[in-house]
């Protein structure tokens, strides 16, 4: 579709669009960029009118090489791990505990080894933009040491597609992933989930829709990215 286009072009010029899952999972519009284009007024956009948590979605297979684990995995390792003598207990997520999904994507809080404190825009937009340049260093196939600029705890998320994309979930994080795919783009892309000012609830879809239309952005819903995938991967 045409909408599909637009965001295939933002993807690959680095410019936002907005992704909104749907109806029946979250229910939320994310703003998306590519994380290799992420400017410090991209990060000031997101934080003023997103308002949500800017995070990194990096694909299955660039997140695996480069060791980044589910948060979740982190967690039950230490809870279980006698010798961790952590005593963090049963924190970890259950299943049924997430209402809209079976598993979150998160994985580690990172800040760039450089960073000082991590927060302001110049600090996380220069994280995000490294982890998009180790992304593409990781997918071209060489070989990358995580650890060699990123530290943990940091006040970037980064999330980790599930393997199988969409067939297994559909968050933006796996959308964002397949648009990416699709156009040829590098698989790290920031997202952050749109806020209504005005009650603290996620941004409706018409609002979002409305904000789109004022700032040039185009938006997409996961139905018509699965769609697109689904064309896609059948000529791969
Ligand atoms: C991180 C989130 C957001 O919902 C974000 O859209 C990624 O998660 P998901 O793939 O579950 O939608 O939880 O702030
Ligand atoms: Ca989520
Ligand atoms: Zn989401």
């Amino acid at each position: 579709s045409k909408n599909i286009k637009q965001a295939l072009c933002a993807v690959q010029e680095g410019r936002f669009f907005l992704l909104y899952d749907s109806d029946k999972r979250e229910g939320e519009t994310d703003f998306v960029i590519s994380a290799t284009a992420v400017t410090p007024a991209d990060v000031c956009r997101m934080r003023k009118d997103g308002g949500g948590l800017i995070c990194v979605a990096i694909g299955p297979n660039a997140a695996k090489t480069m060791k980044l684990p589910f948060m979740a995995d982190v967690v039950n390792a230490a809870a279980t791990n006698p010798n961790a003598k952590l005593d963090i207990g049963t924190v970890v997520e259950r299943e049924g505990d997430i209402q809209y999904d079976k598993k979150s994507s998160f994985s580690i809080w990172v800040n760039h080894r450089q960073n000082r404190t991590g927060i302001p825009d110049n600090d996380r937009a220069f994280t995000i933009n490294r982890l998009g340049e180790m992304t593409k260093k990781t997918d071209a196939g060489d070989s990358v040491e995580f650890a060699s600029e990123f530290r943990t705890p940091g006040h970037t998320a980064t999330l980790r597609a599930a393997e199988g994309l969409l067939d297994v979930r559909r968050g933006q994080t796996e959308l964002s992933i397949a648009l990416a795919m699709m156009a040829g783009a590098n698989p790290a892309m920031v997202v952050c989930e749109m806020l209504d000012d005005t009650n603290g609830q996620a941004l409706s879809k018409e609002d979002a829709k409305n904000y789109g239309k004022k700032h040039g952005f185009v938006f997409v819903e996961g139905y018509e990215v699965v769609e697109a995938f689904d064309l896609w991967k059948s000529c791969q």
